[in-house]
């Protein structure tokens, strides 16, 4: 095109310009995982095992690993949370697990807590975080511990540090994945009273 060709594009005035759809805010609810949200939720973990070091698992889970996990947490009686969009999209979940089969642990549990990518920095996990522990209190659990990994896990340390989790320890090289050392931050609350 010749410059003297060129027309600067007109600008439509207000009143004719198409309205701009405002982003819906982020909005979410929390409830009981189900069965119909085990392969959401399984999505959600994969991408983890396949993009990063915050699980050391290095294999995509299967639907039967789900199934089995969100059966015995259910016959347990322990929580297994789904946080949901208003369109019923799963965002994130967590769940607890023993600490150990020995008996004597049995009021101690692990805690995990995975959002989807696009979920993640928007200020969900503590909300999600805060109503695990609150169910697992609820279930008579004393102990909950949070094994996270040393490296490209920042946000999850500083969420359970801000919900009143505090280190108890660190394991260094126990993990090996993409090629690398990895070790684990221990962090621990108890649930023993009021919150
Ligand atoms: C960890 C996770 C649950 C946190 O939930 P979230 O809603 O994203 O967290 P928030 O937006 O509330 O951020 C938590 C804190 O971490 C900070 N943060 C967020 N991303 C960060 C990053 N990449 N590096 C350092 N800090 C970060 C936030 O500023 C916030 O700090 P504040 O409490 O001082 O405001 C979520 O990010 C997630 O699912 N991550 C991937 C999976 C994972 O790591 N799971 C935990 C395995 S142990």
């Amino acid at each position: 095109m010749l410059e003297e060709e060129y027309q600067p594009r007109r600008v439509l005035p207000h009143h004719l310009r198409k309205p701009v759809k405002p982003e819906a805010p982020f909005s979410y609810s929390i409830r009981d995982a189900v069965p119909e949200d085990l392969p959401g939720i399984r999505e959600i973990y994969n991408y983890y095992v396949t993009n990063s070091t915050v699980t050391f698992d290095d294999k995509p889970s299967t639907l039967a690993f789900w199934r089995k996990k969100y059966e015995s947490i259910r016959k347990a009686g322990m929580p297994f949370l789904v946080a949901e969009s208003p369109s019923g999209q799963i965002l994130g979940y967590t769940l607890v697990s023993p600490w150990s089969a020995k008996a004597g642990y049995r009021y101690t549990v692990e805690n995990s807590i995975y959002l989807g990518p696009a979920a993640t920095g928007k200020g969900l996990g503590g909300p999600l975080l805060t109503a695990l522990l609150d169910r697992a209190r609820e279930a008579g659990i004393r102990e909950i511990i949070a094994v996270i990994a040393d490296q490209g896990a920042d946000a999850s340390v500083k969420m359970h540090e801000r919900l009143g989790f505090t280190e108890v320890g660190r394991m260094g090289k126990v993990g090996f994945k993409f090629d690398r050392w990895l070790g684990t931050i221990t962090m621990q609350k108890s649930l023993r009273g009021k919150k």
